[in-house]
């Protein structure tokens, strides 16, 4: 039933093969930067590559700060503690999402609250959240609390779906309003930009990931953005155990935290900075192949970027037209040589997560039942 599409995308690819969902590619001075960490013996703690990287992605984001940690949920469970959320506080975000963003909270001993996405981003509702706002949230000395369970809720955490980005202007709004902080869940969406600002610019602090799916990547890796200079230096402090500067002398002046990227996989970030532009450029032309594919395909509708946004294309999604045919597409391809996915089973259907408040999540579970997603690498040769 579904041959036609297992076919396509075969020959999207150029194999007969399996087709991953993301591979990453190497294209360029990966080798080369790696092999120079190895011949000075730079892998580690010390070496330029880490400094390299951070100013490559803060001058390609508009960031006026961006910290390299080990990976992408060390970055967002660094950030929750950078914008002040403390043990029992509430944090709103969205169900649909990878568990990283809802584990970050948790290690801090806040609680996720779900609120819906839009169904056209895929990424947290200015509207749902507005309507949660507006019924549960009173604001007392500047805070915000939930009424119904007196606890604080300090910020939110959306995220931009497979590298889609969301509302941000209605969010950033919205938090205002409400005495919330943002911080961006980015970790899909490096390469992505709303209303011609890159994604993680808008939060007070952001978190990209360069784990081996990603657009890019570090083997693993994570990056915290800021606009708050300070920020980003109290940022690197922590995140390199609060040592004290000095030439010899060990002194740290409060908990800190290993969170620092090794220089080797630095080096492999830089090299793949250098080629970020032709990779999404190149996702965005597979999506585009993808979108014409589609349009003659009926019952099945291609997902197409946010309008005055330019997405990265991480992950393409198709959108199936229930329960049902999204079972028999991700069976019919997987046993042909195509991986497809479902998304992540929603935050709230984790034993770790069932006892949070929701707002219904009326569109979550709308596109839970539909959501496909399909490969995406860039196609770009070696
Ligand atoms: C939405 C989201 N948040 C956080 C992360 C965590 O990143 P990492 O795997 O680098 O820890 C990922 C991906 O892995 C992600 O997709």
């Amino acid at each position: 039933m579904y041959k036609n599409i297992v076919d396509f995308i075969h020959q999207l690819y150029q194999t007969d093969e399996f087709v991953p969902l993301h591979a990453p590619l190497f294209i360029g001075n990966e080798k080369k930067y790696m092999n120079e960490c190895i011949d000075t013996t730079f892998v580690s703690s010390v070496g330029k590559f880490v400094d390299r990287f951070e100013e490559m992605v803060a001058a390609y984001t508009g960031a006026k700060k961006a910290v390299v940690c080990v990976s992408g949920t060390n970055a967002l469970h660094m950030a929750m503690m950078l914008v002040g959320v403390q043990r029992d506080d509430e944090v709103l975000t969205q169900a649909l999402t990878f568990i990283a963003t809802c584990n970050a909270i948790s290690y801090i001993g806040a609680h996720p609250v779900f609120i819906d996405v839009d169904r056209n981003t895929m990424g947290l509702s200015p509207d749902a959240m507005k309507a949660w706002l507006v019924k549960n949230a009173e604001i007392k000395n500047d805070q915000c609390y939930n009424k119904r369970t007196g606890r604080r809720v300090k910020a939110c955490v959306p995220m931009h779906t497979f590298g889609h980005p969301t509302k941000l202007d209605e969010l950033v709004a919205l938090c205002h309003e409400y005495h919330l902080e943002l911080v961006e869940d980015a970790a899909e969406s490096m390469g992505s930009f709303y209303k011609g600002r890159h994604t993680g610019t808008f939060g007070r602090v952001s978190a990209i990931s360069f784990n081996g799916n990603k657009t890019i990547t570090t083997g693993g890796g994570g990056m915290l953005l800021f606009q708050d200079e300070e920020l980003g230096n109290l940022a690197k402090h922590l995140t390199t155990q609060a040592k004290v500067p000095h030439r010899w002398d060990f002194v740290h002046d409060q908990i800190g935290y290993n969170y620092r990227m090794p220089n080797i996989n630095a080096a492999l970030g830089c090299a793949q900075m250098e080629n970020l532009e032709r990779y999404v450029e190149n996702k965005r032309a597979t999506a585009n192949e993808y979108n014409n594919f589609f349009a003659d395909i009926p019952n099945i509708d291609f997902f197409t970027e946010p309008i005055e946004c330019r997405s990265n294309y991480w992950l393409n999604v198709v959108l199936l037209q229930d329960r049902h045919s999204q079972q028999d597409f991700l069976a019919f391809t997987n046993d042909h040589g195509v991986m497809t996915r479902p998304v992540w089973q929603l935050m709230n259907k984790l034993d770790m997560f069932k006892h949070c408040e929701t707002d219904g999540l009326v569109n979550t579970c709308w596109l839970e039942e539909r959501v496909v997603n399909i490969p995406s690498s860039a196609r770009l040769k070696v």
